[in-house]
C-alpha cells in the first residue's frame, strides 16, 4: 500500500538540502537513512534481548526507549509508558514506504502488547495501545485488533472521577496528590474517541469532552501556557494544587506539556467539531511560536522558562509533537499557512541538525530530547517518542503535499 505520496518522500532530501541548516549540518536525513537506522536498532534490540533479557525484577525487555546513563540501550517491559511507540515507529514506517518487512514488523511488536488492554496502572493505556494497535488497525483494516483497542478504553475510563470530571493521570505520591491529572493526558481521549464511533456508545465521546472541559478551565494560565500537573479532590472535585513533575517549577511551561495540549486539543476538535477546541489549540500555537525564549530553529529547550536558557538542553520530543499538531491544525484554522510553514521549519531543523548519524544512537532517528530534568533521567537523549511523532508529523506533512 504504497501512497502517491510517497513520490515526494524521494525528493524531499533536495529540497530539505536546498535549504541551509543554522548549525553544521546541511542536508537533511532521508527516508532511506530512516530505514537503515531503523534497521541498526532493531538489530541492537535483538542483541539486548539475548545478552540480557529481563529487567531486575524479571520483567521482559521488549521495546527500545532510549539510551542509559552508561551508554547502554535502554530495552524496556511492555508496561512501560513508552512501549506502543516503537510498533508505531514500525508502523509508521510500512506507511511511508508501503514495504512489506515494516509491517511483519510492525505486526510482531504489536502482538507482544497484547496483555496491556489491561493495565490500568496509570492513564498511559492510551498512549501504549493507540500508538501500536490503532495504528495496526488504521493500516490494516484486520478487525482482529478491535476488541484489543475496545477493552484499552474500558480499562481507561476505569480511571474517570465523576466528581472531577477528568480521567486520574498518576496513582504514585499520594501523600500529596489525590487525583492527579496532566496535560499530557490530552493525549488518550483519542482512544476514548475512537471507542464511541466503534462502539455506538456516547459514554466514550462523553467522558472524553469533559475531561478535555475540564482540562481547558483548569490546566491553563491567562497566557496560554497550562500547568503540568493539577490535583483534585476526589471527593468535591475542587482544585487542590497545581503542581510540576517534569517541570522546572509549577508555575514555568514545561515544553512537552505544552506540545501535549497543542495536539490534544487539536485531535479533541477533529472528533468534536467544537470550536472552543479549535480555538483552544490555535491559542496555544500562538503562545508557543510567540515565545521569546522559543529558538529561531524552532527547537524549544526542554522548558520554555528554564533558567540557563540559552544553555538549556533542547527537547526534540516537543518539537516532534509540535511539528505532528501543526500538520492538523493547519488544515482547520484560518491561520493554516503559517502553522503549516512552521511545521516545515520544525521539520527542516530536526532533520537536518538533530537527527543521528549514521550508526549512531543504536539507530534511533533523532537525539537530543529530555524525558525529566529536575529528575535528571534522559537529559539530551535519543527518546522513542520523539522518533514516533517525526515520523507521523512527516506521514501527515507528506500527505498535506500530495493534495
Ligand atoms: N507522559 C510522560 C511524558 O511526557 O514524559
Amino acid at each position: 500500500m504504497i501512497r502517491k505520496s510517497v513520490l515526494l518522500l524521494i525528493f524531499l532530501p533536495f529540497i530539505f538540502s536546498a535549504c541551509k541548516g543554522p548549525v553544521e549540518k546541511t542536508s537533511t536525513i532521508s527516508l532511506k537513512d530512516i530505514a537503515a537506522q531503523l534497521q541498526l536498532l532493531d538489530e541492537n534490540v535483538m542483541k539486548v534481548q539475548a545478552e540480557d533479557p529481563t529487567t531486575p525484577n524479571g520483567q521482559k525487555r521488549v521495546m527500545p526507549r532510549t539510551i542509559n546513563k552508561d551508554g547502554s540501550l535502554a530495552v524496556v517491559p511492555a508496561g512501560d509508558w513508552t512501549s506502543g511507540f516503537y510498533p508505531g515507529v514500525l508502523w509508521h514506517m510500512f506507511e511511508l514506504t508501503g514495504r512489506p518487512e515494516w509491517k511483519e514488523k510492525a505486526i510482531k511488536f504489536t502482538a507482544i502488547l497484547e496483555e496491556q488492554q489491561f493495565n490500568g496502572s496509570n492513564h498511559d493505556v492510551g498512549f501504549r495501545m493507540f500508538g501500536s494497535y490503532g495504528n495496526a488497525l488504521r493500516l490494516t483494516n484486520d478487525e482482529s485488533y478491535i476488541p484489543v483497542l475496545e477493552q484499552s478504553a474500558l480499562t481507561l475510563i476505569a480511571r474517570y472521577y465523576e466528581n472531577v470530571g477528568c480521567i486520574r493521570s498518576w496513582d504514585f505520591n499520594q501523600e500529596n496528590w489525590q487525583c492527579p491529572v496532566i496535560i499530557d493526558n490530552m493525549m488518550n481521549l483519542e482512544l476514548l474517541f475512537w471507542a464511541s464511533k466503534q462502539t455506538g456508545d456516547p459514554d466514550y465521546y462523553d467522558l472524553a469532552y469533559r475531561h478535555a472541559m475540564t482540562t481547558m478551565y483548569n490546566h491553563f494560565r491567562p497566557d496560554n501556557s497550562s500547568f503540568h500537573v493539577v490535583d483534585y479532590d476526589t471527593i468535591t472535585g475542587e482544585v487542590r494544587v497545581k503542581d510540576t513533575h517534569q517541570g522546572y517549577s509549577a508555575e514555568s511551561s514545561w515544553s512537552r506539556g505544552q506540545s501535549w495540549g497543542l495536539y490534544g486539543y487539536t485531535m479533541t476538535y477533529r472528533f468534536t467539531e467544537n470550536i472552543y477546541f479549535l480555538k483552544q489549540a490555535e491559542k496555544i500555537a500562538n503562545f508557543l511560536l510567540g515565545h521569546p525564549n522559543l529558538p529561531e530553529d524552532l527547537v524549544p529547550y526542554w522548558d520554555y522558562d528554564a533558567p540557563g536558557i540559552p544553555g538549556e538542553p533542547r527537547d526534540v520530543s516537543a518539537a516532534a509533537i509540535m511539528a505532528s499538531a501543526l500538520y492538523e491544525l493547519c488544515t482547520y484554522s484560518e491561520n493554516g499557512a503559517l502553522y503549516k510553514e512552521k511545521a516545515d521549519k520544525i521539520m527542516e531543523s530536526l532533520g537536518t541538525n538533530y537527527a543521528s548519524a549514521p550508526g549512531e544512537n543504536y539507530g534511533f532517528i533523532l537525539g537530543h530530547s529530555v524525558g525529566s530534568k529536575p529528575g535528571d533521567s534522559e537529559v539530551d537523549v535519543p527518546l522513542n517518542y520523539a522518533d514516533y511523532y517525526y515520523l507521523e508529523a512527516l506521514v501527515r506533512k507528506t500527505d498535506l503535499e500530495a493534495y
